[in-house]
């Protein structure tokens, strides 16, 4: 029984040690002959875990469980964290140890069907996220009016998966979703790295919407993702003394893109993913005297302000290191504004900086990611 109990506390020492760092613990499970009892993560501080009346810190539940088993001759420790199970079965003489998790789903999930597209993340393995979001029915159906956001997020995730997957291996990541609006993407896109990636995130949302902020949070505290933050706040106003990753825009309306965008490129984030949404603000900006013949019919202006709008916005990226791919990451027929700047930062290309410049030229006064990027670097200047 020593001996058991030894080996017993090096392996609740070695699944919480690597625990540790991450927010992916949902519940513990103790089944044994005397009792059945489930230590919850404190839904308001997930520094400590729950049972009954006692409130445990995380650093003490390995010095915890050990003691509870410790006369117990057979029990078993169920460990639920997103997107695993660790089960200690704890026996008269031994320990044994299992880890289950949903990596071999995930070696399926790229299997492309010739003609069409096969979802991304798969509903029935999403289910009970899909559900909090409201994307699917309680029956387990995508809801009809949801098809189209769950789509457009499934399709952003892959195109995100595709950049991490060539530069594997780089540790936790932070996100910054710009104007998540009632989050989605943050929500989903969370779930993919967390349970099935396996990758370490934490994924901030922010938008100067009281009421998608509080449902955010609503939801979050559901699901028990521990690794969210939701701040109302406006993008120009977001702080942070933490490195930033990863900074995300889905359809961010009136100026929030070109906010977004100088944001990312202010906090020097490694990844600056867009969809933009609104290109209004340059409309009227842009010299067409050179195509007057064409930028006279106003549908053609439209189209070609937009692309103007978007083509500046790839430019600067470009003109600050980043490498810039453009995607139509949906179907147009899906939403018009499909469109999808991918920057990834540390690509320096010659004659990027003038190229821009000489655009610009035909822009009078500044394009307003250029306005919004002055007044992030003169805020935070020292
Ligand atoms: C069209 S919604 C998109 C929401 C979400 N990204 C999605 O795709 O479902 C745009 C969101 O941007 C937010 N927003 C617009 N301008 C903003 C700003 N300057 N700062 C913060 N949030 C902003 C709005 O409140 C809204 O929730």
């Amino acid at each position: 029984m020593e001996k058991r109990n030894q080996k017993l506390r090096k392996l609740l020492q070695m699944t919480f040690f690597r625990l540790k760092d991450k927010d992916t613990l949902k519940w513990i499970e103790i089944t044994s002959s005397r009792e059945k009892n489930t230590l919850q993560v404190d839904p308001d501080n997930p520094a400590y875990l729950l049972e009954k009346k006692d409130r445990i810190s995380r650093d003490r539940v390995p010095e915890y469980l050990e003691q509870k088993l410790a006369g117990i001759e057979k029990a078993s420790v169920k460990i639920i964290e997103r997107g695993s199970v660790i089960t200690l079965k704890i026996l008269p003489g031994d320990v044994k140890m299992e880890i289950n998790t949903q990596d071999k789903q995930l070696q399926h999930q790229k299997t492309p069907e010739y003609g069409t597209r096969q979802d991304f993340i798969r509903a029935g393995e999403a289910e009970e996220l899909l559900k909090a979001v409201g994307i699917m029915s309680p029956e387990g159906q995508i809801k009809a009016d949801k098809r189209r956001k769950f789509y457009q997020v499934d399709r952003f995730i892959e195109l995100i998966d595709e950049i991490i997957e060539e530069q594997p291996g780089k540790g936790k990541i932070t996100i910054l979703d710009c104007g998540c609006g009632k989050s989605y993407l943050s929500f989903v896109l969370n779930y993919w790295l967390t349970e099935k990636k396996r990758i370490p995130c934490k994924v901030i949302g922010i938008d100067d919407n009281a009421d998608v902020i509080a449902s955010s949070r609503k939801i979050q505290k559901q699901l028990g993702y521990h690794n969210m933050e939701f701040r109302e706040e406006k993008i120009m106003d977001f702080q942070t003394s933490s490195d930033i990753d990863m900074v995300l825009s889905l359809h961010a309306c009136d100026t929030a893109t070109d906010e977004a965008l100088a944001l990312g490129l202010h906090l020097e984030s490694k990844y600056i993913i867009a969809v933009p949404c609104c290109q209004a603000a340059l409309h009227q900006k842009i010299d067409f005297s050179w195509w007057k013949a064409i930028s006279k019919h106003n549908i053609f202006h439209n189209r070609l302000a937009d692309i103007f709008t978007d083509g500046l916005r790839a430019a600067a990226l470009e003109a600050h290191n980043y490498r810039v791919s453009v995607v139509e990451y949906v179907s147009p027929l899906e939403t018009p504004k499909n469109i999808l700047l991918r920057a990834v930062r540390g690509y320096h290309q010659p004659g990027a900086k003038s190229k821009y410049k000489k655009l610009q030229d035909n822009v009078s006064g500044e394009i307003p990611l250029e306005n919004f990027l002055k007044t992030l670097d003169y805020r935070h200047k020292d």
